[in-house]
């Protein structure tokens, strides 16, 4: 029984290794979120950035809650099973007119995770047309072992460490993913993606919510994950806390214990021990 996606969709999703659109909110619930992010930046003065862009679901209560969307959960059901533990969550946002840009990456480059059945929900918290650059993938890139990729730290480069794959990529082939706020695409954690700048005047901003079942392990580190949908009976992943709280201490101590080991997979073979802005 399927929850969310149709027949069709599990099917491109196969074949292609990756599926949008899918609505899971309307643009005014996505609204009401990006509102949340919105007001932590205006109360910083800056927007969000460096470690405070990952795993902000155990930070924030909002972020949490969207971890946990039950229509987001169903979907991510339908490919990975009832089982789902939430890796991770980053921001990734563009600013309006902005040059900043993800080269063509594979995510299990340095993540660690095996086997290989981890998807990725990205969350349109804002409208994310052509013009905005939205995520591009290679259908079929998901089949693909493994390719090498080189380190850039390209300052311009939203990836932890501006990695792009190191081999030609035919982007002749390449398809754009743009979606609408309310709308998530889902991709499989080998399909080959990136995308260009920002050319219009609005942010776009997407939450890239990572999840995985309970026996894909960390080879990298002992790492810690939340379970968001039904048993870990396997206990490869120290389970972390909810947060009671929008960044008050106890959600700031859980977040800085999850990221510093997220930060021993990612930058293991650098000296890096901080998330770039
Ligand atoms: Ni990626």
């Amino acid at each position: 029984m399927r929850k969310m996606l149709s027949p069709e969709q599990v099917a491109r999703f196969g074949r292609d290794g990756f599926v949008f659109p899918v609505r899971v909110m309307s643009a005014l619930e996505a609204k009401g979120y990006r509102d949340r992010l919105e007001e932590h930046e205006r109360r910083t003065g800056a927007p969000i950035q460096s470690n405070y862009r990952h795993k902000v679901h155990l930070l924030f209560t909002w972020a949490n809650g969207l971890a946990r969307h039950p229509r987001i959960l169903d979907a991510v059901e339908d490919l990975l099973g009832p089982d789902l533990l939430c890796w991770t969550s980053t921001f990734f946002i563009k600013e309006a007119n902005n040059p900043a840009f993800v080269s063509w990456h594979q995510d299990s480059t340095y993540w660690g995770l095996d086997p290989c059945d981890v998807v990725t929900a990205w969350v349109a918290l804002s409208d994310a047309p052509l013009a905005s650059g939205p995520m591009t993938f290679i259908p079929g890139s998901h089949r693909w072992d493994q390719v090498p990729h080189r380190d850039t730290f390209h300052q311009d480069n939203l990836l932890s460490r501006g990695q792009e794959i190191a081999i030609d990529v035919d982007e002749s082939r390449a398809v754009p993913v743009p979606l609408k706020a309310g709308e998530i695409s889902i991709h499989h954690v080998r399909a080959a993606h990136g995308s260009g700048p920002n050319t219009t005047g609005d942010r776009r901003i997407g939450l890239a919510i990572r999840y995985i079942p309970p026996h894909v392990r960390q080879l990298k580190t002992r790492d810690s994950a939340m379970l968001v949908r039904g048993h870990d009976s396997v206990g490869h992943y120290d389970p972390e806390p909810e947060p009671k709280a929008d960044a008050d201490a106890a959600a700031i101590a859980a977040h800085t214990d999850a990221v510093d080991r997220q930060l021993k997979a990612l930058y293991s073979g650098t000296d890096r021990r901080t998330f770039r802005a």
